[in-house]
């Protein structure tokens, strides 16, 4: 008994030693220490030995016994920390890698410029207001008293769509939807995009303008004047010179075009404002009383004054931006230079 004890202690130790998994040790804990495990066979043995014997083979049994437990927990563990390294192996990070840069977006020029305007005027006290692309005959011209027949009318270039809707040409429709929904006094600004039958090097089909109208108990052109050109200063510079050339539009009575010294040279001259030192950015004037008319508006009661500028134009000056076309061909090459 003494050797077949002895046979299984180094049996199962050398088992032991090439388990690989948790399981492996497991039947192998069954082979030897389960009801009909090999060792737990040798005991039920015991109860033949003689009286003498017995005490010594008992001793042995118990030697082997807590030999062969102890193996098996040591087993247990080294596998349990061998398993826990190889896990922190595989999820490990390598923080000396290059981050993964998530590509970003900015805003197109045109925008950045927009968000400039409005944030002026905003600070200024206007109010944002918007429209809609698709307009009807009557909001785009009519009611700022271009009527079919007016010669004005032909100077749009209009897209013209189905059923008395077309592209709105400029902001200015959305003057008279505001003033049909509120009464004096308003003060807002309408960004905004335009559409013409227009391209080349300074045109595009599609355009911005914002808006200007404030209409209250005594508003002056020579405030329109003040405003305008609190705005060229802070959008160009406090040196910018402002000039008012007149003009002509049907929904303003006087009306005006307004420059400014040119941005690029200083108003010295060069290729942007043609040579001649100023470069015209908006037209303005003071709310024909037929307009007011047009939306119910007392005349008597109520002046105004109106201004319209173009986006692309002002951009143009701040960015130097030879072909304006080449805003809306989304070469991102062009347009990460923004
Ligand atoms: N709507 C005009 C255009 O597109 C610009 C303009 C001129 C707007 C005078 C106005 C204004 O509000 O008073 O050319």
């Amino acid at each position: 008994m003494k050797a077949e004890l002895q046979a299984i202690q180094a049996e199962a130790l050398e088992a032991i030693k090439s388990a690989d998994t948790p399981d492996a040790l497991e039947s192998l804990r069954i082979k030897y220490f389960g009801r009909k495990g090999k060792l737990t066979d040798v005991m039920k043995g015991m109860g033949k030995l003689s009286a003498e014997e017995r005490p010594e083979m008992g001793k042995l049994a118990n030697e082997v016994r807590a030999t062969l437990t102890q193996a098996f927990e040591a087993a247990t563990q080294a596998l349990h920390s061998q398993q826990q390294e190889q896990q922190l192996a595989a999820e490990a990070v390598d923080i000396t890698l290059p981050g993964r840069k998530p590509a970003y977006g900015k805003a197109h020029p045109i925008m950045q410029t927009l968000e400039q305007i409005e944030a002026i005027f905003y600070q200024m006290g206007f109010e944002v207001v918007t429209g809609p692309d698709v307009e009807t005959e009557y909001y785009n011209f009519d009611a700022l008293n271009t009527p079919a027949d007016h010669p004005a009318r032909d100077l749009h270039d209009t897209f013209y769509l189905t059923d008395g809707h077309l592209l709105r040409t400029h902001t200015s429709p959305v003057q008279i939807r505001t003033m049909e929904n509120q009464k004096p006094p308003i003060r807002i600004i309408v960004p905004g995009k335009c559409y013409r039958v227009d391209y080349d090097v300074s045109h595009t089909p599609m355009f911005h303008q914002v808006e200007g109208l404030l209409v209250d108990k005594h508003a002056t052109f020579s405030e329109l004047k003040g405003i305008l050109t609190s705005f060229v200063r802070q959008m160009f510079g406090d040196k910018t010179q402002m000039r008012f050339r007149p003009h002509f539009f049907p929904f303003t009575e006087p009306s005006a075009e307004a420059d400014i010294s040119c941005a690029v040279c200083q108003g010295k001259g060069c290729r942007s404002c043609g040579g001649t030192g100023w470069v015209e950015i908006l037209g303005a004037g003071a709310v024909d009383p037929a307009v007011f008319e047009a939306v119910n508006y007392d005349p008597n009661e109520v002046t105004g004054f109106a201004f319209g500028m173009g986006v692309e134009r002002i951009a143009n000056l701040q960015f130097r931006i030879p072909d304006i076309r080449t805003l809306y061909e989304n070469d991102l090459r062009f347009l990460r230079q923004f």
